[in-house]
């Protein structure tokens, strides 16, 4: 009889504690369908940390969808250009905070070789392929799983890539890992397999406007930037192969800038890039790479990463057709974009760091973005 009372009893509490446990998951990362695509359901998930504010991601492209962080005085806001539905998503702007791959930024002629075999790629930007092609990782519904061991509100997708999927060799399976700390940063952990020789450049495309998504442009961000040098580009996009030092340019952000102080400069870089648009290779040797403050609201947003490259780009295709969460207009250079990972072209630069990814090797890699604000 006691055996039985303690058995029942040990049942009630396992029972209870995983209830817990469920209901505390629960609190930090609320789950709901956001659509279909392709025969695949797409979510919408909600994730709260301990100081009461929110992102959302969607397993849609494993976008991140909103960053709701407050100002000096308090007020929340949400910093990132998204939508408010699955269908306006599907239909907006591709990469608003998308996971790009399988190769992140431009492949000029969307031709590379690998072992002396020649791989093509589909041309979705003039002459060349942009973010892993038309149907790059973006566009695809990746796998959802809320990380549960997690002390953070944490989700990992997933997604198995097949082989030569947009002109590729290779089956990769590719995750990411969004972890929302107490501290606000999303830290994202990328890891990548591949069965066979690939290239791979993974990053996270979130345009960030620190007025709030929707109000304004970015020209008043004052951007400090660890790097010493950038890779210029040609009339295309492409890298000239040229590595120039950014002294004495208006590409030097080693000492705060607003962005709009030199962004209309004669400058030939940014004539091509039509403003900021360019890949700075990051001197690694400071935590933070890149610091962006907002001096009207006092938010400020950190980039850490431990990638050689960082995609400095100021919205500057941004032209005021995408209308975003809550009805908003995003106009002219109204985000930016700063994407951590590997020199554009690298498989046709044997000078870059390789982006070749080897069967039997991981790639793993970790960008987070880190939230504060500074009042004075
Ligand atoms: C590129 C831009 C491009 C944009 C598309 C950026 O990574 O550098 O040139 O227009 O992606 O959203």
């Amino acid at each position: 009889m006691k055996r039985i009372l303690l058995l029942s009893l040990a049942l009630v509490s396992v029972i209870i504690i995983s209830c817990n446990q469920s209901t505390k998951t629960k609190e930090m990362v609320k789950k709901d369908v956001f659509g279909t695509h392709n025969g695949k359901e797409v979510y919408l998930l909600t994730l709260t940390n301990k100081a009461g504010n929110v992102i959302r991601l969607t397993n849609f492209g494993a976008k991140i969808n909103w960053i709701e962080v407050p100002d000096k005085n308090g007020k929340k806001d949400n910093i990132t250009l998204g939508y408010d539905s699955f269908e306006e998503t599907l239909k907006g702007d591709k990469y608003f905070g998308a996971v790009v791959g399988r190769f992140a930024n431009r492949i000029a002629n969307g031709k590379f070789t690998l072992d002396g075999v020649v791989y093509h790629t589909p041309l979705n930007d003039g002459p060349n392929t942009l973010h892993g092609g038309p149907l790059g990782w973006h566009s695809v519904v990746w796998n959802t799983e809320v990380v549960k061991d997690s002390k953070f509100p944490s989700v990992k997708f997933t997604y198995v890539s097949p082989d030569m999927e947009e002109g590729f060799p290779g089956k990769v399976d590719a995750s990411v890992t969004y972890t929302w700390t107490d501290n606000n940063e999303i830290v994202m952990d990328y890891t990548c397999t591949t069965d066979k020789k690939t290239i791979v450049n993974i990053t996270n495309h979130a345009y960030f406007n620190l007025h709030g998504a929707g109000n304004g442009d970015i020209l008043d961000h004052v951007v400090t930037l660890k790097a010493s040098a950038f890779t210029p580009v040609d009339s295309v996009m492409i890298p000239t192969g040229e590595i120039r030092q950014v002294a004495g340019t208006p590409f030097d952000f080693n000492t705060p800038h607003p962005i709009g102080e030199r962004i209309n400069d004669k400058y030939d870089q940014l004539k091509l890039g039509k403003g900021y648009d360019h890949n700075y290779i990051l001197d690694n040797k400071e935590e933070v790479d890149v610091t962006v403050y907002e001096p009207v609201s006092g938010r400020m947003l950190e980039v850490l990463t431990d990638q050689p490259g960082m995609q400095f780009y100021t919205g500057n295709f941004l032209d005021g057709t995408q209308i975003g969460h809550g009805g908003k207009v995003y106009k002219y250079r109204s985000g930016m974009c700063l994407e951590s990972g590997h020199y554009p072209d690298s498989p046709n630069h044997a000078d870059f760091p390789t982006t070749v990814l080897n069967a039997g090797e991981t790639l793993k890699s970790t960008t987070i973005y880190r939230f504060s604000v500074k009042s004075n």
